[in-house]
């Protein structure tokens, strides 16, 4: 959701409570001045899911500065004198106004993903958080490099990321293409990986800095913050089998400097544990290389509809897993850690 023009009366403003945006302007026009803690109270909004919690105080200031300010034409919360504070934005106020005492270095790392009509993009900002008129983050350089599957650098780029600027890399059509044998290499499908190391020039306040992979499919788009390597590799994953519907598939993404086998178990999903073992799946991954374990299991394997599994993946080496949820055909997307 975004606020200003873009909202029309009858938007959701929080699905858990089916709350509506005229909902919420007739009730601050009714009781002016209610802050949005008191909003929270009176309608429970936020206060399940919590999902709806940005937006929905973005949604709450927004009105809040139009019933102030009936002229007012563009959001800048930090311009608008004697607005109320949520406790929320007074936390953050908090949390803002304390400086990073050293630098920071920080290497961060996704998969990537790319093939027909699918591409992953790098995006690193550097503002102030949340609201205009906070501290700004320190100028920083950053290190990227991109590996392919087989763990070999494809690119690798310094970049500067000043303060109020931007940088955006489509950072998968770099990547070979999809050597014969590797998993879906038939599709046309290359995997690799990118890690983002940004080294601020000096100590200074948290900012928006994290980097955030973005991913392209012919009919979706998502995006996921990076992350650092874990020191070991021992993940569990439980979700229904839906292939149908969708594809499920692991990327693992390795910190080791010689090739590691990488495992990936699956189990149908009981209510006291793993249940009967349903799939075995091993690959070796290169020297910071990344594999993608294809979540799909024997032909002759019945299962009623929508059982749950249960995936364990486990490598002799430190890294990172994420897992993948697509369309079978490729044409939806999304990535999430694990
Ligand atoms: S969407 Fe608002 S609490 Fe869940």
């Amino acid at each position: 959701m975004s606020t200003r023009d873009t909202l029309r009366d009858d938007s959701i403003a929080c699905a858990c409570t089916g709350l509506t945006v005229n909902q919420v302007r007739g009730l601050m026009a009714e009781k002016p001045g209610l802050d949005f803690d008191k909003l929270q109270d009176e309608t429970g909004a936020g206060r399940k899911c919590t999902a709806c919690l940005l937006d929905l105080e973005l949604l709450y200031v927004d009105l809040s500065q139009r019933a102030a300010h009936p002229a007012l034409k563009k959001a800048d919360a930090a311009a608008v004198p004697d607005q109320p504070k949520s406790l929320k934005r007074r936390l953050y106020d908090l949390l803002d106004a304390i400086p990073i005492l050293v630098p920071v270095h920080e290497p961060n790392f996704m998969p990537l993903i790319h093939g027909p009509g699918i591409s992953s993009r790098l995006w690193l900002a550097n503002f102030s958080l949340l609201y205009k008129g906070s501290p700004t983050p320190p100028d920083f350089a950053v290190n990227i490099r991109v590996r392919d599957s087989r763990g070999r650098v494809v690119l690798s780029e310094q970049r500067r990321l000043d303060t109020q600027t931007e940088i955006r890399l489509d950072a998968s059509n770099v990547l070979p293409a999809s050597e014969s044998g590797e998993t879906y290499s038939q599709r046309g499908i290359s995997f690799g990986s990118i890690e983002v190391d940004r080294i601020a020039d000096a100590p200074g306040v948290r900012g928006t800095t994290r980097p955030q992979v973005e991913f392209i499919s012919p009919g979706s788009f998502s995006s996921l913050h990076t992350q650092g390597l874990g020191k070991t590799m021992n993940r569990r994953f439980s979700c229904y089998y839906r292939p149908d519907v969708e594809r499920v598939f692991f990327t693992v993404i390795s910190d080791a400097e010689e090739p590691r086998p990488v495992t990936l178990n699956v189990h149908e999903y009981t209510a006291q544990g793993p249940g009967p073992l349903l799939h075995t799946y091993e690959a070796i991954v290169s020297p910071r290389g990344t594999v993608a374990l294809p979540l799909e299991l024997d032909a002759g394997v019945q299962l009623p509809p929508d059982t749950i599994l249960e995936c364990h993946i486990q490598g002799a080496m430190g890294g990172k897993v994420h897992a993948a949820c697509c369309a079978p055909d490729f044409s939806l997307l999304a990535f999430d850690h694990i």
